[in-house]
């Protein structure tokens, strides 16, 4: 079952913007780069992604299965377009959006490899998928600092600042069990689309930005 973030939504942008110092509107920034045209933000949350994109001068629907996350998106942005809507059935036609993005939102899909291919399906060919998300840096001499923090401080944080131990307990965890650089682009490939993809680690690898163009359908032979 999907991680309810109704129960985090009021703190949820104070403890992004502490827990990586402020880090997250970079990393943001940066994925928006280049982008223009009709684009689809997933897993929009509180709508930080779309206000980048909107400042780009795009035009932006972001989706969200979270109400709350999704209310306070409303307020930070009104020239938005918003939906409460699941990643993995999308109420969009084919080849809708110039652009698709998702940040730190396809961790926690139920089915990633279903989410991911409904992104690839409204997106136009040669237009770009852009993901950022979370990652444990492969670096050993930076892996007991990055442990210490999410596996302590992080939970500590969580429980002074948004009074919720647990939703801070279960990041870590997801960022460890979540496939990241080639594992990632592997469960891409099995969405059955053909695709150039680009990545690159930021700040020692702690997150990492894939930027995906889509090439053309792949036509899978079931008697293959
Ligand atoms: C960590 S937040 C990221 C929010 C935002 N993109 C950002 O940059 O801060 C993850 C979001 O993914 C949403 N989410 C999780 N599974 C989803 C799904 N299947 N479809 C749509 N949204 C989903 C959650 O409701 C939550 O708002």
């Amino acid at each position: 079952m999907a991680y309810d973030f109704d129960k985090i939504a009021r703190d949820y942008d104070r403890m992004n913007h502490l827990m990586t110092l402020g880090l997250d509107r970079l990393w943001r920034r940066r994925a928006v780069r280049g982008l223009h045209g009709n684009v689809l933000d997933v897993a929009c949350g509180t709508g930080d992604m779309v206000v980048e994109l909107l400042k780009r001068g795009c035009t932006v629907t972001g989706v969200d299965l979270s109400e709350e996350m999704l209310a306070i998106a409303k307020r930070k942005a009104e020239s938005g377009k918003w939906k409460v809507a699941d990643a993995e059935q999308l109420p969009f036609p084919d080849e809708a959006f110039d652009a698709v993005t998702c940040a730190f939102g396809v961790r926690n899909f139920v089915h990633l490899e279903k989410g991911l291919a409904e992104m690839m399906r409204v997106l136009k060919t040669g237009g770009m998928m852009v993901i950022l998300e979370l990652a444990t840096p492969d670096s050993k001499m930076i892996r007991p600092f990055y442990n210490l923090y999410t596996r302590h401080i992080i939970p500590w944080l969580g429980s002074r600042i948004a009074g919720n131990r647990e939703a801070y307990t279960y990041l870590p965890a997801s960022i460890e069990r979540f496939p990241k650089g080639v594992d990632f682009l592997r469960v891409l490939n099995k969405t059955g689309y053909d695709f150039s993809p680009d990545w690159q680690k930021l700040t020692f690898g702690v997150c990492r930005l894939y930027r995906i163009q889509k090439l053309n359908k792949v036509k899978i032979d079931p008697l293959l």
